[in-house]
């Protein structure tokens, strides 16, 4: 993707479905004979997901917007590396294969380069309502041959996958389930809702959820929340480049540790329901400090967008992640673009700087991807971004997105790309037609 920096983006945008909503769903809708599935993104993670249920006999057609699973076929209770490693929310299958068959075969999951990411606490609940689970090497095998049984189980983290895996397979267990210190973010009570309109019996008392286990559940119809990421995303986007948006189809009560932030940042912020606008300064504040916790904490996600638009704002921000090992992989990258982040374990000083410039970037993870894109849309020049598999797992056609906004976005196949373009000799991209063309330094602004 090519990405022409220094434009400001004006216009209004719709918002997809949310990524984190949408693949407990589907997990989940392997528990109903039928499920529809509405304002279901399309993602490559979604593919990857409706695989996995195809894998397990499931039938998948998908709608305007929408996605029909027929579950009432499922037979099979194992899912290969090859599918499972494909993402991370694949161990959220591990709940609904124990509560439908009472048995499975799981690879270990996949996901983004964020530290470790362990699953102890998936593990340890589902052996509480009485799982027999064996870990190997790559995978687990797993039974609960007299079904599973509601436990109280205390969380010793707010895990959001393992709180959702946890609910899934507390729908059919027999008896109560109480989950202590649960996830609270809006895609688990987005899960809790799917799982209560097919017949499950589930409610939030806080940090606490309680699920009565029921015998089976039934066809359901469903219409997934918007991403509050993606919402941050294109509104990190805006504030880089002194730009001005409205966005459609959030949920801004979702957005309301996010929202704060941007106004810190000199920005005007118009939320109402279903809508959000900001309109950015030529030139940003910096941020005091920024830590991310679980909701309704600053979101982890959101960081590496926000730190982008941070990298030219009049002053130093302060940033700390408080929920992954490491969420920085990219910021070598905004480095080579001109930028000054110090790092210091999980904190990250950014020095504001005047001037980005373009560069050729490669996407590193989904955030810290969309974070480049982000800062490329800053710089002077055209920025040239490869990996894009990683921005495509979370976000729907971002290339449009951003066009739609105004941004002077180009996808390109990689044959177009000149692999000779280097930041490193100091040429700058520049778009002639459908090739690409190294032009000289910016006199004057390097
Ligand atoms: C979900 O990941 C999201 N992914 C992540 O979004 C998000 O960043 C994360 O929640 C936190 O909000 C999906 O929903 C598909 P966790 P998950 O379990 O479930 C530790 C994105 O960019 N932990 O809440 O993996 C873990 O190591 C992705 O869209 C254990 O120790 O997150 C981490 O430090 C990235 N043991 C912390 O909890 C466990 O058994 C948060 O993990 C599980 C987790």
């Amino acid at each position: 993707m090519a990405i022409e920096g220094g434009l400001p983006l004006r216009g209004e945008a719709e918002i997809h479905g949310a990524k984190n909503a949408v693949l407990p769903v589907l997990s989940a809708a392997l528990l109903c004979p039928r499920s529809v599935i509405r304002n279901c993104p399309m993602l490559s993670d979604v593919r990857a997901a409706c695989r996995i249920l195809e894998r397990l006999g499931c039938s998948v057609t998908s709608g305007e917007e929408s996605l029909s699973v027929d579950a009432s076929c499922a037979r099979g209770c194992g899912v290969p590396a090859s599918l499972a490693g494909e993402m991370r929310s694949s161990i959220i299958f591990l709940g609904a294969l124990l509560a439908r068959f009472g048995k499975a075969q799981i690879a270990l999951p996949g996901g983004c380069r964020l530290g470790p990411r362990p699953i102890d606490l998936h593990i340890s609940g589902l052996r509480r309502m009485g799982a027999r689970i064996i870990e190997q090497e790559d995978g687990l095998i797993c039974s609960a041959d007299k079904g599973l049984k509601g436990a109280d189980i205390s969380l010793a983290y707010p895990s959001v996958g393992a709180t959702e895996n946890l609910l899934i397979a507390a729908s059919l267990a027999k008896g109560e389930t109480i989950l202590r210190g649960a996830a609270q973010e809006p895609e688990i009570d987005g899960l809790i809702d799917f799982l209560n309109l097919a017949g499950a019996r589930l409610c939030r008392e806080g940090s606490m959820i309680r699920a009565e286990g029921v015998r089976e559940l039934h066809d359901v119809d469903y219409t997934i929340i918007p991403d509050r990421i993606e919402a941050a995303t294109y509104l990190s986007a805006a504030a880089a480049t002194g730009g001005e948006i409205t966005l459609k189809r959030v949920c801004t009560s979702h957005l309301a540790s996010i929202l704060p932030v941007f106004r810190e940042m000199g920005c005007r912020v118009e939320d109402s329901g279903e809508k959000v606008s900001l309109s950015a300064p030529r030139r940003l504040l910096p941020v005091s400090f920024v830590s991310t916790s679980p909701y309704p904490g600053f979101p982890t996600d959101a960081l590496a967008p926000i730190m982008a638009a941070s990298l030219l704002a009049n002053g130093e921000s302060r940033f700390e992640e408080g929920v992954f090992e490491s969420r920085y992989l990219h910021v070598e990258q905004f480095r080579d673009m001109g930028a000054d982040v110090r790092l210091d374990g999980k904190r990250a000083y950014v020095k504001g700087k005047p001037c980005l410039y373009a560069s050729r970037l490669h996407c590193t993870d989904l955030r810290g991807g969309a974070a480049l894109a982000v800062a490329a849309l800053a710089a002077q020049g055209v920025s040239l971004l490869d990996e894009l598999q990683h921005i495509h797992r979370g976000y729907e056609d971002m290339p449009a997105m951003l066009r739609r906004l105004g941004g002077r976005v180009w996808t390109l196949s990689s044959s177009l790309v000149r692999k000779d373009i280097s930041p490193e000799r100091g040429e700058r991209a520049a778009i002639t037609g459908f090739g690409l063309a190294p032009v000289p330094r910016i006199q004057g602004v390097l």
